[in-house]
């Protein structure tokens, strides 16, 4: 696909819940559309339960829109079935999510290393493991690469994170709430972070938050309101 292509279409995106315990099945999302092109940054805000999670689930092909279509460079999610999506997560798709969900009898090098072990991407580890070792050095944790979780701060944890998501260096970085579980100073430099991979891997970003400096930092700001995504100038 070329530049001038979008990374991410979604066209008249519906999502229903199916019901709980006979409660009707709530809408969350109503004819979303969005799209993306390369290197695009966007955060996602509005209240808890509005559904930013959902839109990123989507996105992420973790989830199946009950109406619409979720194209991601150019492959029509809904064609593909479960084997295709978890390439595709794997290959296209780096998520990151409030904690941090490392292994924790895992190091950090080991941790990054493992988006990288699917069937079939042996040929590739070479370049791979380059771009782990290039990436912790980028998140200043050349020095922790053989600590584990527990060895690690929370702040930093949330790097090994980030690497791990980007380390078979997909077009989309989906970010849930990533600041969330961060103290000020840690949450602050996570941003920076995340503003500066955005150009330097030239990875498509979309970022979930209730923070303000963070969604601040994105290019554009959507918010999530009556089911629906709405610009706001900023
Ligand atoms: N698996 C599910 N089954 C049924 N309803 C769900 C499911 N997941 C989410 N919901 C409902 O969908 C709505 C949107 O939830 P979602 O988690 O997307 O919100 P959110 O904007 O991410 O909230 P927060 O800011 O608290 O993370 C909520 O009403 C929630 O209860
Ligand atoms: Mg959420």
């Amino acid at each position: 696909m070329s530049n001038h292509n979008p990374i991410l279409e979604m066209v008249n995106i519906t999502k229903r819940y199916d019901a709980v315990n006979g409660m009707d099945s709530p809408l969350v999302l109503d004819q979303v559309n969005l799209s993306l092109m390369a290197c695009d940054s966007v955060a996602i805000i509005g209240p808890s339960g509005c559904g930013k999670s959902t839109l990123l689930n989507l996105i992420g092909a973790l989830d199946r829109p009950t109406a619409g279509q979720v194209i991601i460079d150019g492959t029509d999610l809904g064609t593909q079935d479960e084997p295709s999506l978890a390439w595709l997560r794997n290959q296209q798709i780096g998520f990151v999510f409030q904690t941090h969900h490392l292994l924790p009898q895992c190091t950090a090098w080991e941790n990054v290393l493992l988006p990288t072990l699917v069937p079939g991407c042996r040929s590739m580890m070479p370049d791979r493991v380059d771009t782990a070792k290039r990436l912790l050095a980028r998140v200043g944790l050349v020095d922790h690469i053989q600590h584990r979780p527990s060895q690690l701060s929370v702040g930093q944890c949330q790097r090994v994170a980030v690497v791990r998501a980007l380390v078979n260096q997909p077009r989309l970085l989906l970010a849930d709430e990533p600041t969330g579980a961060l103290d000020q100073d840690a949450a602050d430099s996570l941003t920076e972070l995340l503003v500066e991979l955005n150009h330097e891997e030239k990875v498509t970003l979309v970022v979930a938050t209730h923070s303000s400096e963070l969604a601040a930092r994105m290019a554009r700001v959507l918010e999530l309101k009556n089911h629906t995504l709405t610009m706001i100038h900023h």
